[in-house]
């Protein structure tokens, strides 16, 4: 049987975590943050653990927690995932677990374009940046952080632009993937546009 994967790509704090879990949970597929993986190794990389070590090093144990969802740690992540040994130490376990029996999404960058490039179903989600903002100073402050909005608006675009215009795997919609604004929509709404995309394709 061939496998079925969902990939989904799009800029930081677009929705597409939301998305990707809920539609794990609904059609029962396994799903993979593939930003867990970078930020794990970023993470290390504060600690001052080699990037290239720390990404062949990972474990499970590595990729849970909330010491993962700083915005010191983000940028670290990003930082790390401009480098390209480390994308390609991750590329084999990404592909293994799109090749999962029961079908798989994974979320993150170059899902589309470069780890799963025969996806079945690939969305690229995108939001305004000020909702992108908004949405992520909520998630922060809920936690404790103490973080301005202006501070979450500029690490986002800097993230972004790093992001996109590195070299190697770059943030951009694979050709055949289908957007996704979620500027206007609530979760719900965005949920239910991806269950209606992907069910017209299986
Ligand atoms: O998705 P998240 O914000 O957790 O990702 C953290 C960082 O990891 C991103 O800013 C990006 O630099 C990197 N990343 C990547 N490729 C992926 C997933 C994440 O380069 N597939």
């Amino acid at each position: 049987m061939v496998a079925f994967t969902v990939a989904i790509d799009g800029p930081a704090a677009s929705g597409k975590g939301t998305i990707s879990r809920a539609i794990a949970a609904h059609f029962g597929f396994a799903h993979l943050d593939t930003g867990l993986l970078y930020r794990a190794t970023g993470r290390k990389t504060l600690d001052g653990t080699p990037a290239l070590e720390a990404a062949q090093n990972l474990m499970a144990s590595d990729l849970q927690g909330d010491a993962l969802r700083t915005p010191e740690v983000a940028q670290a992540a990003s930082k790390v995932a401009a480098m390209p040994e480390v994308r390609k130490a991750l590329v084999d376990f990404q592909r293994a677990f799109a090749a999962r029996a029961g079908g798989a999404v994974l979320d993150g960058r170059d899902i589309g374009t470069v780890i799963c490039p025969q996806a079945q179903v690939k969305l690229f989600v995108t939001a305004s940046d000020q909702i992108r903002a908004d949405r992520r100073w909520k998630e922060l402050t809920y936690k404790g952080h103490k973080v301005t909005l202006d501070e979450v608006l500029s690490d986002l675009r800097e993230r972004d632009r790093r992001d996109s215009t590195r070299a190697d795997a770059p943030l951009k919609a694979a050709s055949d993937a289908i957007s996704l604004d979620t500027t206007t929509l609530s979760i719900e709404e965005a949920v239910a546009a991806a269950v209606k995309e992907i069910e017209a394709r299986m």
